[in-house]
């Protein structure tokens, strides 16, 4: 639909990218200046962080803590296949990710859960939870994440029930640059939501769960995801690849403007209807901008879909709804954030304790021996 935005929408605030020799040439606009310099300081940042992440995705990182080490506090999430508990470790505050092995094996996501540790301790992008310790004992395996402390985006959409355009655009820009960091590494996110949307202590974000990501560059056929999140694609079951994280940003921007999700429905299976209709009401207060973005990104064929097109992330980076993101400002986290968490405060609700389990012997330990 309508005007695709040609303009470039970025401002020369940022002191790092290099000044380009070309300056004097009458005939070049500003902005496509602008827009090439931007480009190669990506371009340079996502080779780096490449080579980084090959580097270490090739190394083993095992047992380096144990439980032991531990003071666990209390439980502030939980999900499909873990307990997560506030902990202390040598004064430091982190969240201990507690996978119970006969539970995984049982749900058969064995597989999902080596590489959701694999791919932790190898990434580093300042959107996305650091690894700091993967152990196991007996009974379970562990991730000893960053405590993230302002809590879960869910629950703050539910109190403030929308944000404001501008304030979608900041939290956005981070989901975007999180993707085009994780694509570039052919890591396919596939479970962007708002509950596993963290806010830190500064107000940026910080995505937590890997237990959907995967590395690859092919098609991939498992049916993962949220109902709500999930693209066309993954639905069909015809295979699917990064445009999935490309469908779930559409639907992520579409309830941090509204508050709700664009194909909800009373269950899952009105959900997968409309989702693969792909009708949706757009409400009065989207500017046309907004409208745009989100229908780019919610087509629902991914060959047409914003972010799979030939410039990849740079068609949404480029789009005139992020016309006033400034995207090194944002990855460098030098722009205030519209809402910071408040020291002192508990944004995580409380959860039902439970007590901890172990055994005598080592449970599957060939499952997870490479954990
Ligand atoms: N690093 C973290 N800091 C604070 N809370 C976290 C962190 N990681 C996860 N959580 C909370 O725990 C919940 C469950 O963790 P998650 O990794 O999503 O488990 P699952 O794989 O079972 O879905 C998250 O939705 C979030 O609320
Ligand atoms: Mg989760």
């Amino acid at each position: 639909m309508g005007n695709c935005s040609t303009s470039p929408l970025v401002q020369p605030t940022s002191n790092v990218i290099e000044s380009n020799e070309d300056h004097n040439h009458q005939d070049t606009p500003l902005t496509a200046n602008i827009i090439n310099q931007i480009n190669t300081h990506t371009d340079a940042y996502l080779e780096r962080a490449k080579l980084e992440f090959e580097t270490k995705y090739a190394q083993s990182f095992s047992e380096t803590a144990k439980i032991e080490d531990f003071q666990l506090q209390r439980t502030i999430g939980t999900g499909s296949f873990a307990r997560v508990m506030l902990v202390k470790h040598d004064n430091h505050l982190l969240a201990l990710k507690i996978l119970k092995k006969q539970s995984i094996v049982e749900m058969n996501v064995v597989k999902h859960i080596l590489c959701e540790k694999r791919i932790l301790q190898a990434i580093n992008c300042p959107f996305i939870v650091h690894l700091i310790y993967a152990f196991k004992d007996n009974a379970h395996v562990y991730l000893a994440l960053e405590y993230v402390s302002g809590g879960e985006m869910f629950a703050n959409l539910r109190k403030v029930v929308k944000y404001p355009e501008d304030q979608a655009q900041f939290y956005a820009a981070q989901i975007v640059l999180a993707l085009e960091y994780l694509h570039y590494l052919n890591i396919i996110f596939r479970n962007i939501k708002p509950e596993d949307i963290l806010f830190a202590a500064d107000g940026y974000l910080k995505l937590t769960d890997f237990g959907f990501a995967k590395v690859t560059e092919d098609q991939t056929f498992t049916l993962c995801g949220t109902p709500e999140y999930m693209a066309p694609e993954i639905i069909v079951g015809r295979g699917h690849n990064k445009s999935v994280d490309y469908w779930a940003l559409g639907i992520l921007i579409y309830e941090m403007t509204t508050g709700s999700t664009p194909f909800a429905a009373d269950d899952p299976i009105e959900n997968y209807k409309k989702t693969l209709i792909g009708k949706f009401e757009i409400p009065d207060h989207f500017s046309f901008d907004l409208t745009d973005l989100v229908s780019k990104l919610l087509e629902v064929h991914p060959t047409k879909r914003y972010g799979c097109l030939k410039d990849g992330t740079k068609d949404i980076k480029n789009h005139n709804w992020f016309a006033s993101i400034d995207w090194i400002a944002i990855r460098e986290k030098r722009l205030q954030a519209p809402f910071i968490p408040q020291p002192g405060v508990e944004y995580y609700k409380n959860y039902k304790e439970i007590p901890s389990t172990s055994a005598e012997t080592v449970m599957y330990s060939t499952e997870f021996d490479s954990f």
